[in-house]
């Protein structure tokens, strides 16, 4: 089974979330709400998804809707099914070029896998069409076939780019989600701008981790995103990028601060915690922070006085473990004003 916190992502909370719980424990105590409006994989949201909890995520990347979807909503699903159909697709061999092997074949994955995926995902499309499966068991299937070509893609974690060597023709394996439904049944998954949504929701704790430089997460995920919206539109250049522009973030541009301000001006919470690095201006230009710790400072201010809590966090080059001045802050404010 996949586990939701199984998927390269860049910037994931994964290795923090006991860091996140023990400030939520001391600071706040018991709550009924949480959202998770920035959610990427989704795993702070299902990290503290109970029972009798209301779990709210939400991320601008349709492909990241439809796994938070697949993971977090109530919708109920035929189980042997799934199993029947990820068998079959997993024994399958595809022989015939399609959208997704004429462009990203021989590149992101070998031409074999890339003929493979495509026709799994032509067949999820007709199997949803033909209503063979409901909306809830398109979404597990989509979030399968994402999670599994994840883990063979001849990347370094992201598509920005490929790597240029010899490729392997690695299997990959579609399995089931570990997901129960009995948990979600109060939650709400949204695919919107984070600035629009905050205006329609209301929930104890606001826990936000925006981008907080300029590579955009629609570059870094464009295979993803493209396979999962299956438009098949013209894809451009040598990373074969289609065109993103719908799905540009703010908080990757200068006009971060203006957005940022606009959030925490309309939220509707108890508590807002905020994840936001602190690269400062020490790394290269494309990880320069958007937003000045004087200007988050300045506006969480607004709504009540902020407290930063940190904790140093490894990072991991080339499979040996660094250790260095790097530290995952969080921003944590009661709201008073
Ligand atoms: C740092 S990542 C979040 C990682 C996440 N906490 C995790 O553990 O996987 C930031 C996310 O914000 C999303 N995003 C960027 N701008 C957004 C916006 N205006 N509204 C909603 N989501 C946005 C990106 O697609 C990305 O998934």
């Amino acid at each position: 089974m996949f586990e939701i916190s199984q998927r390269r992502y860049l910037g994931n909370k994964n290795s923090i979330l006991n860091f996140i719980e023990n400030i939520i424990k001391n600071e706040i105590g018991h709550f009924n709400s949480l959202c998770d409006i920035f959610a990427g994989t989704g795993v702070v949201g299902s990290y503290f998804n109970e029972k009798n909890n209301k779990i709210i995520t939400n991320d601008l990347l349709y492909h990241n809707y439809i796994s938070l979807s697949a993971f977090l909503n109530q919708d109920s699903f035929n189980q042997e099914k799934i199993l029947e159909l990820i068998n079959n697709f997993n024994n399958f061999s595809a022989k015939k070029e399609n959208y997704f092997s004429i462009n990203f074949g021989g590149k992101y994955f070998s031409e074999d896998n890339a003929k493979k995926i495509g026709f799994i995902r032509e067949q999820i499309r007709k199997l949803f069409i033909e209503d063979k499966i409901n909306l809830k068991e398109k979404f597990i299937l989509l979030t399968s076939l994402n999670y599994s070509i994840d883990r063979i893609a001849n990347t370094v974690g992201h598509y920005d780019a490929y790597i240029k060597k010899e490729m392997k023709n690695s299997k990959f394996e579609l399995k089931m989600l570990n997901t129960d439904i009995e948990k979600n049944k109060k939650n709400k998954i949204y695919n919107k701008d984070a600035n629009y949504l905050i205006k329609d929701i209301e929930c104890d704790i606001l826990y936000l981790d925006p981008p907080y430089n300029s590579r955009q997460y629609s570059d870094a995920y464009h295979v993803l995103e493209n396979l999962t919206l299956w438009q098949k539109p013209e894809v451009f250049g040598v990373a074969k990028k289609f065109d993103r522009n719908k799905i540009k973030s703010e908080y990757c541009k200068v006009t971060a601060i203006k957005s940022f301000e606009d959030l925490i001006i309309n939220a509707k919470c108890k508590y807002i915690l905020l994840s936001y690095n602190n690269m400062g201006n020490n790394g290269n230009h494309r990880s320069n922070a958007k937003i000045s710790d004087d200007d988050i400072l300045r506006i969480l201010n607004l709504r009540g006085t902020p407290k930063i809590f940190e904790q140093n966090y490894k990072e991991f080059n080339a499979g040996k473990e660094k250790r260095n001045d790097n530290k995952e802050r969080i921003f944590f404010v009661k709201v008073t004003r």
